[in-house]
């Protein structure tokens, strides 16, 4: 099954997409997680893409498009990926489309998780990411439960930057939700409930 998971930052895409991955073992591809370890290797992709992260700005889809080739290339996500923080604006989803049509393959589902901005702020200024595996936890969790590795808060966590980002969000992201409303594969899940719940209907949207 092919998917590609919308939403604002910090509605839970992430989260639900480790669910999934727990429970199905799809690859999940998230350009952010992509971009932080290019960013933490301090390659030329890395480099130049710190300084729009850091703005919560999107890098330029030249950048982010390559990377995302190059990974769903890879044989792992032949028979099915989640993708996470990809496409983030129309250019992104019609060269997805593109790439995937080339393979005989296309998009089964466009998963929306649904918050409202308010709880966003909130969740993303306590959130935790483990420096080795990506994994997300709320402040608290100091160890990750997934590696061991240690869990600290994301430059591009701290309030000021949040707000560029739900205004990026709504300005280039959102629009997205119509382009695949009219594909037929749009799907919306109410994400402002416990993780477990948002997950059981996560599960009954998708057929699994
Ligand atoms: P990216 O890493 O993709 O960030 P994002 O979209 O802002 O998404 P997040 O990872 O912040 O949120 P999430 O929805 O996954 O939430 P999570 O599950 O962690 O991108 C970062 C940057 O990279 C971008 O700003 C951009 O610069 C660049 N970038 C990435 N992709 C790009 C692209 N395609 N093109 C151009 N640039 C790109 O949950 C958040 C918190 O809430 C966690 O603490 C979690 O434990 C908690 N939580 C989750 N669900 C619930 C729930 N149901 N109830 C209570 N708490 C919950
Ligand atoms: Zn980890």
């Amino acid at each position: 099954m092919n998917i590609v998971l919308l939403g604002a930052p910090g509605a839970g895409k992430g989260t639900q997409a480790q669910k999934l991955v727990e429970e199905y073992g799809l690859p999940h591809i998230s350009t952010g997680d992509l971009l932080r370890a290019a960013v933490k290797a301090q390659s030329e992709l890395g480099v130049k893409a710190k300084s729009y992260m850091d703005a919560g700005q999107l890098v330029p889809d030249a950048l982010v498009v390559d990377l995302v080739k190059e990974r769903l290339s890879q044989d792992d996500a032949k028979d099915g990926f989640i993708l996470d923080g990809f496409p983030r604006n129309t250019a992104q989803a019609e060269v997805l489309d593109a790439e995937l049509s080339k393979e005989g393959l296309k998009l089964d589902a466009a998963l929306l998780v649904s918050v409202k901005p308010e709880v966003i702020v909130k969740r993303l200024s306590s959130r935790r990411t483990c420096k080795s595996c990506g994994y997300t936890a709320p402040a608290g969790v100091d160890t990750c439960p997934r590696c061991g590795g240690e869990m600290y808060q994301r430059d591009d966590d701290k309030p000021e930057t949040i707000q560029r980002r739900l205004d990026t969000y709504e300005r280039e992201t959102a629009p997205l939700v119509g382009y695949y409303r009219e594909h037929g594969i749009l799907k919306e899940v109410d994400g402002d409930r416990p993780v477990d719940d948002v997950y059981a209907d996560v599960k009954v949207l998708l057929g699994l």
